[in-house]
């Protein structure tokens, strides 16, 4: 293990990360349905914004760009905004650049103003990080978010693979599982549905599904929360 990936914050390994190999392209398809269930029947996507925390590369972000909405992101990783942005670009879909906003920085403390957002989407970003992190940055997406507007996230569960393995700094969080998804992927956290429930409770309407699958021929077991939540 690496002083980097003790970084409270996981910047640095994340960083590393993508520059070092391919991430995926593509996003999952519980968002493209929570999309289309939120915003198909909107006559006009420019009119709803959408910010992805946490936004990698820019799979979602490419997504929700092609969709036509109005879409803001933020990483810690500098690397992976460079590569969301070349790829908007050649795809040609940076072209009213007003209507996309990719910065770096970290989500625990959003640049953006309050109830700036009809959307905040998480896919698999806030996991990443200590509580003290996690917290502050629900905060903020309350914050960011319009009176109405809708989070989305998609996290592991405390049923994924790797729960319970590598070293605990403290309950359900987890650096270096040994197995699983977030295996070689630095500090984890494996989050229970009571603990969502408490962590969302200045949200209303929440409302919680799940993935539940196997990768690698049925020997890891993943466990993913759908969650939505109503500011
Ligand atoms: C598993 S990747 C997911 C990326 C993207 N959401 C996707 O679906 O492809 C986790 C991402 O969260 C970012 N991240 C983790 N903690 C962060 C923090 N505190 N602030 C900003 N970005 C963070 C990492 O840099 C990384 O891009």
């Amino acid at each position: 293990m690496t002083e980097q990936i003790e970084h409270p914050k996981n910047m640095a390994f994340w960083d590393q990360t993508f520059a070092n190999r391919a991430w995926g392209q593509y996003p999952p398809e519980e968002l493209i349905r929570f999309v289309a269930r939120t915003f198909g029947k909107v006559p006009d996507r420019s009119e709803i914004s959408f910010l992805e925390v946490g936004c990698g590369p820019g799979a979602n972000i490419w997504y929700l760009c092609r969709e036509g909405y109005r879409v803001s992101g933020i990483d810690g990783s500098q690397t992976a905004i460079n590569q969301a942005k070349n790829r908007l670009q050649s795809e040609r879909l940076l072209h009213e650049t007003s209507a996309v906003d990719l910065q770096q920085g970290d989500f625990s403390m959003l640049p953006w103003a309050d109830e700036a957002f009809d959307a905040v989407v998480d896919i698999e970003a806030v996991y990443a990080n200590e509580m003290s992190v996690i917290v502050s940055c629900i905060a903020e997406i309350h914050r960011v978010l319009k009176c109405g507007g809708v989070f989305f996230g998609k996290m592991f569960g405390i049923q994924t693979a790797g729960y319970g393995t590598g070293r605990m700094i403290e309950e359900n969080t987890y650096v270096d599982p040994s197995v699983g998804p977030c295996a070689g992927f630095g500090i984890s956290h494996f989050f229970s549905e009571a603990e969502l429930r408490k962590l969302f409770s200045s949200f209303s309407r929440l409302s919680f599904d799940w993935v539940h699958r196997t990768d690698h021929e049925g020997t890891v077991e993943v466990f993913e929360w759908l969650l939505t939540a109503t500011k």
